[in-house]
């Protein structure tokens, strides 16, 4: 039995110099040690027909051998452990220089980077930048601009009216930013600066340069002994601030009534550069800022005396704007929600 201890231990220590991996050594441990049928406990089944004293040294020395197998097979499996996991990381190394997922994000709308520029020069001559509902009431859409129910200037704005209840006011769908003009008057008084940029809706056919939903920008400046002068200083400027180079224009008389004087302010068309195309209407020309000097009864409507404070406002077309700066010849594109065509901006 001896003898067959020191074979066991031979074999077991040349099986565990020979293995190259960790999965082999555990298959050593079980051949020499499994419980049931391990080569150590084969051996020492025949423990049984020993002497007791043969039992004990035998015994002794049996535990001695496997203690130092065991201390071997976990010192070479260590070694080789570290060894798989290194080859491992450099099989699995991850490239960097990938490139990764990418995150669609989005970009502004072409009307809204007008906008916000718009914003910047009208705050750099110290206007306020306000809002207004798009609901609006009929008083401040149309009465208090000077527009009584019957008159005649309201086919042009024809709108979507909203059902309201017997007694309540009437309501529509602003057609224009100028309501918010009364709105200022009464909140801030005068002498007051301020620009509106916001959506308006008519009722209209589309086409090419007609849309139901779009954007204007308002502008009043009220002052005391403020003139015509004033107010094409302040246009010049924005005219400048926008387009980055001189743009010609023409100024021709304009009826609203609101304001009195009243002026068109025409662009030279971009798009054609005067030639006549759909947008111009084939005249070479775009309305874009229609302005005046405000009527002595919208000022008493938003509470200010006209006999002390003069005013001029202003009504841009944002959205033909946005169509100038960019070269977009069908105003239908704005609202599409095309991502081909936003994503060009
Ligand atoms: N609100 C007018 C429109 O939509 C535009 C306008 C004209 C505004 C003259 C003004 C103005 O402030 O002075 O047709």
């Amino acid at each position: 039995m001896e003898k067959d201890l020191k074979q066991l231990k031979k074999d077991a220590e040349n099986k565990i110099a020979a293995a190259e991996s960790v999965s082999q050594l555990e298959q050593i441990d079980q051949e020499f040690f499994g419980r049931k049928d391990g080569k150590l406990n084969l051996i020492l089944k025949q423990l049984k027909d020993l002497s007791a004293e043969e039992k004990k040294s035998l015994g002794q020395e049996a535990n001695d051998v496997k203690l130092e197998l065991v201390d071997l097979i976990a010192k070479k499996k260590s070694v080789l452990a570290e060894k798989e996991i290194d080859a491992k990381i450099k099989k699995e190394v991850v490239d960097l220089t990938l490139p990764g997922e990418t995150i669609a994000t989005g970009t502004l709308h072409p009307a809204s980077q007008v906008q916000y520029e718009l914003e910047d020069i009208f705050k750099s001559l110290g206007f306020m930048v306000l809002d207004g509902p798009e609901l609006e009431s009929d008083y401040f859409n149309f009465e208090a601009l000077n527009m009584p129910e019957h008159h005649p200037a309201r086919d042009m704005q024809d709108t979507f009216y909203v059902k309201t209840k017997e007694g309540e006011p009437k309501q529509v769908l602003r057609t224009q930013t100028s309501p918010v003009q009364i709105r200022a008057m009464l909140k801030y008084g005068a002498p007051l600066r301020a620009v509106v940029p916001g959506r308006v809706f008519r009722f209209e056919e589309l086409d090419a340069s007609h849309e139901n939903t779009f954007s204007q920008l308002e502008g009043i400046m009220i002052e005391e002994n403020l003139s015509i002068t004033n107010l094409i200083a302040v246009m010049k400027t924005l005219l400048k601030g926008v387009f980055k180079r001189e743009v010609k224009v023409r100024l021709r008389p304009g009826f609203f009534p609101f304001v009195e004087p009243g002026f068109e302010l025409d662009i030279n068309c971009l798009i054609c550069g005067g030639r006549g195309c759909k947008v111009c209407k084939q005249s070479g020309w775009v309305e874009l800022l229609p302005c005046g000097m405000i009527h002595p009864n919208v000022l008493r409507a938003g509470g200010i005396d006209p006999d002390k404070f003069s005013g001029f406002a202003f009504g841009l077309g944002m959205t033909r704007l946005v169509m100038m700066r960019y070269g977009i010849d069908d105003i239908r594109l704005l609202n599409g929600g095309d991502l081909k065509f936003l994503k060009q901006f």
